[in-house]
């Protein structure tokens, strides 16, 4: 059994009231934003306003929209190295890179990072990005000075980010003052693209045609190279906020457990998890371009449809090619059967 649209891709336009809640609502006293990155660049500016800040450092495996769009806010940005793939003892030497007055963002690789870090010169500020692990333990219990997250990964909205500083009770509320048509326009894209996904899987689409991820990739483009902030709108905030107690993480679990049962590692990939954590998706892990490429394809013509994240950054371990397949709350078991009977008969046929 297939689904029509596939397995992966953006989000369609859901009910709220289909998803499952959180037990108990958010406690976090979080700022909203349009994108994670105007989260992101949010907290920059408001460190700035009390340190001069000398260095902000990146991991050197990240989300390279996100740090091409910060470039172009912020100067002295420098990366330290990491492996994104090894959780077995994933503690963050800061000192051994920072020195006073400078930023560290330490990112939730996937939702397993343990976010453990040590040596840390005593005016270094350190802002977590939870955008991958979004209601992951170390996401709702940080100690870090700021954290963000980007929630069109995890929830089903045109855009929306979140920023927040654990140890206060309330955060400060940045004054967002635009009223801004061009961000407003790049919402209503989405929401558009995804009504087009929607109406696509209902059968209702007035054109039969594939019609909406050009719109997706239109919105992609359009947040890459605009950076004013903008007032949110109280309609998109009640649409955000709509989404903000579903307990997203419980769908990955139940899915997941049953793929690990199911596909274990093998001489063409690790499957990249960690005991007692929900990973963002099905994360597989090759040394060779060429069968991780073969599993892609394989996965595509079985309407199955892989991220790969990040695909520009280059790092020198073996183990390097990574691909994520989809997993959230728009599947059902039957969907995580499909995924799994696709994988091993890729497998059988490579063997
Ligand atoms: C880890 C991570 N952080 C932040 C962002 C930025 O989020 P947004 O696209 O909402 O600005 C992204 C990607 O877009 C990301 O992958």
């Amino acid at each position: 059994m297939t689904r029509k649209e596939g397995i992966g891709s953006y989000f369609h336009d859901e009910d709220p009231k289909k998803m499952r809640s959180l037990a108990a609502p958010l406690r976090l006293n979080y700022n909203l934003y349009y994108t994670g990155r105007h989260a992101l660049l949010s907290i920059l500016n408001s460190i700035a306003k009390t340190t001069k800040i000398n260095t902000i450092w990146f991991p050197n495996y990240y989300c390279q929209h996100t740090l091409a769009w910060i470039k172009k806010s912020c100067s002295g940005i420098k990366t330290y190295e990491i492996n994104p793939f090894e959780f077995s003892n994933d503690t963050i030497d800061i000192g051994s890179f920072a020195d006073n007055k400078d930023v560290v963002l330490v990112n939730n690789y996937w939702g397993l990072s343990s976010m453990s870090i040590k040596n840390k010169p005593q005016n270094v500020v350190v802002i977590e990005d939870h955008s991958h692990g979004w209601l992951s333990e170390a996401c709702l219990n940080s100690h870090a000075d700021y954290c963000f997250v980007s929630l069109r990964k995890s929830l089903p909205i045109p855009l929306g980010g979140v920023a927040w500083q654990p140890h206060l009770e309330t955060s400060s509320k940045q004054e967002l003052v635009i009223e801004d048509q061009t961000m407003y326009g790049i919402w209503n894209d989405m929401l558009r693209g995804m009504q087009l996904k929607t109406q696509y899987i209902k059968g209702t689409s007035p054109n039969k045609d594939y019609n909406y991820l050009p719109v997706f990739y239109k919105v992609e483009e359009a947040l890459n190279s605009y950076f004013d902030f903008a007032k949110m709108l109280n309609e998109h905030k009640t649409i955000i906020e709509s989404f903000i107690n579903a307990n997203t993480l419980s769908y990955k679990e139940e899915h997941l457990g049953y793929l690990y049962e199911n596909i274990k590692d093998n001489q063409y990939f690790k499957i990249v998890k960690k005991n007692n954590k929900t990973a963002f998706g099905l994360l597989l892990l090759f040394k060779e371009e060429e069968i991780f490429n073969s599993l892609k394809q394989y996965l595509v013509s079985q309407d199955i449809y892989p991220s790969t994240l990040w695909p520009d950054n280059q790092v020198a371990f073996q183990w390097r090619y990574f691909l994520n397949i989809h997993v959230d709350f728009r599947y059902n078991m039957d969907d995580m059967k499909h995924i799994m009977l696709t994988i091993q008969n890729w497998l059988e046929e490579e063997t």
